[in-house]
C-alpha cells in the first residue's frame, strides 16, 4: 500500500486483537509453571495434579488462540494498511519501532507454533526451545512498552492514543 493510501487509524478489529492479545499473554505469563508441570508429568507418564491438567490444557488453548488472532491480525494490517508513523519523530525511532514490530510478529508465532509442535510430537528439545523463547518475548514487549510511552511522552505523537479503544484519532 502506498503511503498516501494509509488509513489515518488502526481499524478497530485491529485495536481489539492488539488488547487481547495483551490479555492472552498475561494469562501464559500466570500459568507458564503449570503447562511445565503438566508437561513434565505427561513426559514421565505421571497423572498431573488437577490444577496442573486444567491450567495445562487452558495453556494450550489460549495459546493458540494468540496465533489466530497475530494471524488475522496481520492480514488486517495488509488488507487496510497501517496508519503513517509520525514524520516528526527522529529515523533511528522509527526504524527501532519497525524492528520491535517485526520482533513481535516473529515471536507471537513462533511460541504457539513451537508449543503446538512439541506437544503432538512429545519432542522435549522443541519444548525447551518453546520455554527458551520467553524471556525474549519479554524483553521485546518491554521494549515495545517503553518505545509507545516515549513516543507519547517524549515526542507527543499520536501512536498511542490511535491503539487506545474508542479514540478514533485523524493523523
Ligand atoms: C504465545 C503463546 C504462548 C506463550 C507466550 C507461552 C508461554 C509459555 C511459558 C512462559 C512457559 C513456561 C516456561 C518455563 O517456565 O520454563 C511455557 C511452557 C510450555 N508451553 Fe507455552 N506458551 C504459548 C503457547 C503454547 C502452546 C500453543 C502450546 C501447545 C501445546 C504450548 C506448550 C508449552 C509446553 C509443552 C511447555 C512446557 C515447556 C517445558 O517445560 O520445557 N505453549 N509456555
Ligand atoms: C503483550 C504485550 C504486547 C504485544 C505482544 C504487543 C504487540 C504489538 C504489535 C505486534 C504491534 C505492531 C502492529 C503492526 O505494526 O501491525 C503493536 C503496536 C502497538 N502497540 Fe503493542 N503490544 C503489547 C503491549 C502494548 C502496550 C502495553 C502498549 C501501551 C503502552 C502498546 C502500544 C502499542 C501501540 C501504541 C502500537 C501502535 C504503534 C504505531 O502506531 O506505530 N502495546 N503492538
Amino acid at each position: 500500500m502506498s503511503a498516501t493510501a494509509r488509513p489515518a487509524a488502526w481499524s478497530r478489529l485491529n485495536v481489539f486483537l492488539h488488547w487481547t492479545i495483551v490479555v492472552l499473554i498475561v494469562c501464559q505469563w500466570i500459568q507458564g509453571e503449570f503447562m511445565a508441570d503438566f508437561w513434565d508429568a505427561t513426559l514421565e507418564g505421571e497423572a498431573p495434579g488437577r490444577l496442573a491438567t486444567l491450567l495445562g490444557y487452558s495453556h494450550i488453548v489460549i495459546g493458540t488462540l494468540v496465533l489466530i488472532a497475530a494471524a488475522i491480525r496481520l492480514a488486517d494490517r495488509f488488507t487496510h494498511g497501517r496508519p503513517p508513523l509520525d514524520a516528526d519523530e527522529p529515523q533511528w525511532a522509527a526504524m527501532l519501532a519497525r524492528v520491535t514490530h517485526v520482533l513481535l510478529y516473529a515471536l507471537l508465532f513462533a511460541m504457539p507454533i513451537l508449543g503446538l509442535t512439541a506437544w503432538f510430537t512429545g519432542n522435549d528439545a522443541i519444548a525447551g526451545y518453546h520455554a527458551f523463547l520467553w524471556n525474549p518475548l519479554l524483553a521485546v514487549i518491554a521494549l515495545h512498552v517503553l518505545g509507545a510511552l516515549t513516543q507519547h511522552f517524549w515526542f507527543r505523537s499520536p501512536a498511542l492514543k490511535r491503539m487506545i479503544p474508542g479514540i478514533r484519532h485523524s493523523a
